[in-house]
């Protein structure tokens, strides 16, 4: 089996999404010995916000594209054979500003292209990355899963919504929540490890 860690933590080890991230990987490799995992790494190497280089080389058919725009595109077409090439993504989330990390967006900027990850039909939209399996691991200071902040998580849906209409639709979200209450820290991630069944 083919494993895709996604990191988008800028705090390094020390990263709880990281670290909840990791501890849903071993449980992987615990059931599926033998498989193997890669690791794109968000934060250290973001991918660039998308520019008009990159829109027009993505308008222009492959044949007819300068060499400017081969390279505008090369981003993009490398995540998405990366992500094409995995059987399970493990997707490192850290709860920035109510949302996802700049550099997670962009990703998905990239990851998404018409008639390549998803097309329009007659009966609407399809997503075209199909076959993946998907866990979130999303760190946040406070509690988002329930109460009165659930409102307020614009990650989980967002991402069950954008992964979703690329085709990736078997999406399980773990959480390490409330890392900045002290009540909660400690337990936080293996808390979030626990609630997943591989
Ligand atoms: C820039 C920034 C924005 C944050 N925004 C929120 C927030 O909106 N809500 C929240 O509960 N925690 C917020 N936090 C706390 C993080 O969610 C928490 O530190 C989490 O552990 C980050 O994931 P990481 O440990 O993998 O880096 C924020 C932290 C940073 C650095």
């Amino acid at each position: 089996m083919q494993i895709l860690q996604i990191i988008s933590s800028a705090q390094g080890a020390k990263s709880y999404s990281t670290q909840l991230s990791q501890g849903i990987i071993d449980k992987l490799l615990a059931a599926h010995p033998g498989s193997q995992v890669v690791v794109r790494n968000l934060a250290a190497n973001p991918l660039p916000y998308l520019e008009e280089a990159h829109l027009q080389a993505y308008f222009t058919p492959a044949e007819s594209r300068s060499a400017e725009q081969q390279a505008a595109v090369h981003h993009s077409d490398e995540a998405i054979a990366q992500v094409q090439g995995a059987d399970v993504l493990v997707i490192g989330v850290p709860f920035y500003n109510f949302t996802v990390p700049a550099s997670l967006k962009s990703w998905l900027d990239h990851l998404t292209r018409a008639n390549l990850t998803f097309r329009y039909t007659p009966t609407g939209p399809e997503g075209l990355i199909t076959g993946k399996k998907v866990y979130l691991a999303i760190a946040s200071g406070g509690i988002y899963s329930a109460g009165p902040m659930q409102a307020n998580d614009f990650a989980a849906p967002y991402l069950r919504w954008m992964l979703g209409f690329l085709g990736m639709t078997d999406v399980t979200v773990a959480r390490a929540e409330g890392v900045k209450l002290p009540e909660l820290q400690a337990q936080a991630v293996q808390k979030g490890i626990d609630s997943v069944t591989v």
